[in-house]
């Protein structure tokens, strides 16, 4: 992405610039967080790399082709549940692979409710499934259709923080074993810190990217403990200027 810039405008009403000048480029398979304040501008940011937003200046390109709307390549995983509540788990799944034989739909539904960790659930309804349970379903179905790209805007922002952690931890798990590139939004510090390869900080809006903090020396999985894991928090804390006390 280069210059990539965005302006709202409603008539009568001011103009709010949102983004301004937005420089970034990932790599094949790789993971990186989109980490800034609230309201600054990440979730347009998404939108617009996955094609639901236009462009205002600049360009956004996959591969060397523009993003003009979206594509079954790229999926996108949102905050709230986008998951269909009339639904069994095992059809929300199997939702997206309509072009596929019975035997195929079966196959692929099979491995992502067990990479996701549902089996036995296969029949239940969303209703019936606990918030984490439902976002698990929401990021199977993503990965069933085998998209190159998986955009995640805070996908677990709604979850509690043992919950969170140990989806944190089964992503990083898929993510490794499937080979995905993956964008993910968060204003959540810890959570860039045990996700990205590279954390981009953004700025309050107009956004900007401040700086970009290089992760990929912190194994996975990644030790909270450790000396080198807090190091990393510490930085992210200061750079989004934050102070690590309380
Ligand atoms: N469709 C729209 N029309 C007008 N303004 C919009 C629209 N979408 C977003 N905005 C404005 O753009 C700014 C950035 O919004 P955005 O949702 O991208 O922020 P964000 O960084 O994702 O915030 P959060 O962390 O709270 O999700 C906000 O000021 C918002 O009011
Ligand atoms: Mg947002």
């Amino acid at each position: 992405m280069r210059g990539a810039q965005k302006t709202f405008s409603e008539p009568g009403k001011p103009a709010i610039e949102v983004l301004s000048g937005v420089d970034l480029d990932v790599a094949e398979h790789e993971f990186v967080c989109l980490l800034g304040p609230s309201g600054c501008g990440k979730s347009t940011l998404l939108n617009m790399c996955a094609g639901f937003e236009s462009i205002d200046g600049g360009t956004i390109a996959i591969d060397g082709e523009p993003v003009m709307g979206p594509d079954p390549r790229r999926v996108f995983v949102f905050q709230e549940y986008a998951i269909f509540p009339w639904m069994s788990v095992w059809d929300n799944i199997a939702f997206g692979l309509q072009g596929r034989s019975d035997a195929q739909r079966h196959e692929i539904a099979r491995h992502y409710i067990e990479l996701v960790g549902l089996e036995g659930f296969e029949r239940a309804y969303p209703r019936e499934l606990s918030g984490g349970m439902k976002q698990r379903v929401g990021v199977a179905r993503a990965l069933a259709v085998n998209p190159d790209i998986l955009y995640m805007d805070e996908p677990f922002g709604a979850l509690d923080s043992l919950t969170r952690l140990n989806l944190r931890s089964q992503l990083i798990q898929i993510w490794r074993r499937e080979k995905k590139t993956i964008l993910f939004v968060t204003h959540d510090i810890d959570e860039a810190t045990q996700l990205g390869q590279r954390v981009v900080v953004m700025s309050a809006r107009p956004a900007r990217i401040k700086t970009i903090v290089d992760l990929s020396g912190l194994a996975y999985p990644r030790d909270i403990d450790s000396a080198e894991y807090i190091q990393a928090r510490d930085r992210l804390f200061e750079e989004m200027g934050v102070s690590t006390r309380v």
